[in-house]
């Protein structure tokens, strides 16, 4: 049976692929950044998964305002990235697992979640970097063996679903990836956050207290952060803090006892609180009893 070994989480911006291409891992402003991950690298190399299923935000690649999925779950063979419009190397496409993609679908649907389903889709940023700085940056992935299934939140576009709507669709993740009858170490990533805001009056605002309750609150206590309210996380997060629903859906897919490996907080890239976290998950005591 595939199994969920842990999750991760990391914030995403542009600039990262810009400072990858140019080499500048150990400049000033970068290497707090990039030295963030290491802990995270050293948890891969040991665990080495074999899936990846990423929760992120598409940002126009595949959606735009005008047609906005809640929720979409990638069900191709191969994902292409594309350019974002940095003239920047575009990055190597990353491999899909299909009948995993169909097999989640096929549980959430049961579950009553109504995903769309894309058996195309393009990663952006959201995706690419975030695996860029957890394998590639540490020679770890080489030849690409880590198969990913994306799966798009709306953290875009009014209405968004809550935090707790999206723990509930990560535990239906959470289960229909653990029935899963193949044997594969899997690992849960959510991108984006933690507070940053890009427009309007409030750009630039970050919120290193609310943070820090949010990392706080993701191994062992979850279930304060799902009380947030949509209208609340953008108060306290920013606009684009709303990201952290991906932290969140993540999350919900640990089902086992979750212990912090690691976490990582810097202020700012670009304009986001930048923040790494590793969850280990843990069979529940009276599961392994059994
Ligand atoms: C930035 C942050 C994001 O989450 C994003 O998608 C784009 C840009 C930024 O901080 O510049
Ligand atoms: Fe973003």
């Amino acid at each position: 049976m595939a199994r969920i070994i842990g999750g991760l989480a990391a914030s995403h911006v542009p600039s990262i692929g810009n400072a990858i291409a140019k080499g500048l891992q150990k400049d000033p402003y970068w290497r707090p950044f990039f030295d963030g991950f290491i802990p995270a690298q050293n948890w891969l190399a040991e665990v080495k998964p074999d899936v990846a299923v990423v929760f992120s935000n598409d940002h126009g690649l595949n959606f735009f305002l005008d047609k906005m999925p809640t929720f979409a779950i990638g069900a191709a063979t191969v994902y292409a990235s594309a350019d974002e419009g940095w003239g920047i190397p575009v990055n190597d496409p990353w491999p899909g697992i299909a009948p995993l993609s169909w097999h989640i679908a096929n549980e959430v649907v049961a579950a009553e979640f109504d995903p769309v389903i894309c058996q195309e889709m393009l990663i952006d940023h959201a995706v690419c970097l975030p695996l860029a700085c957890f394998f590639e940056q540490a020679g770890l992935n080489k030849g690409r063996p880590v198969k990913i299934v994306p799966i798009g939140i709306n953290t875009v576009q009014l209405p968004v679903p809550s935090l707790k709507r999206c723990f509930e669709f990560g535990r239906a993740i959470g289960r229909a990836i653990e029935s899963y009858p193949e044997d594969l170490k899997v690992v849960v990533i959510g991108t984006g956050g933690l507070s940053h805001q890009l427009e309007g009056e409030r750009a630039g605002h970050l919120n290193k207290e609310f943070d820090k309750f949010c990392m706080d609150h993701m191994a062992g206590d979850p279930l304060p952060l799902t009380k947030v309210s949509s209208m609340e996380l953008i108060e306290k997060a920013g606009t684009a803090g709303l990201e952290f629903m991906n932290w969140m859906t993540m999350r919900g897919a640990l089902l086992g006892d979750v212990h912090e490996i690691s976490r990582a907080y810097h202020i700012p890239i670009s304009n986001t609180a930048s923040a790494v976290q590793v969850l280990e998950q843990r069979p529940r005591m009276a599961q392994a009893a059994e």
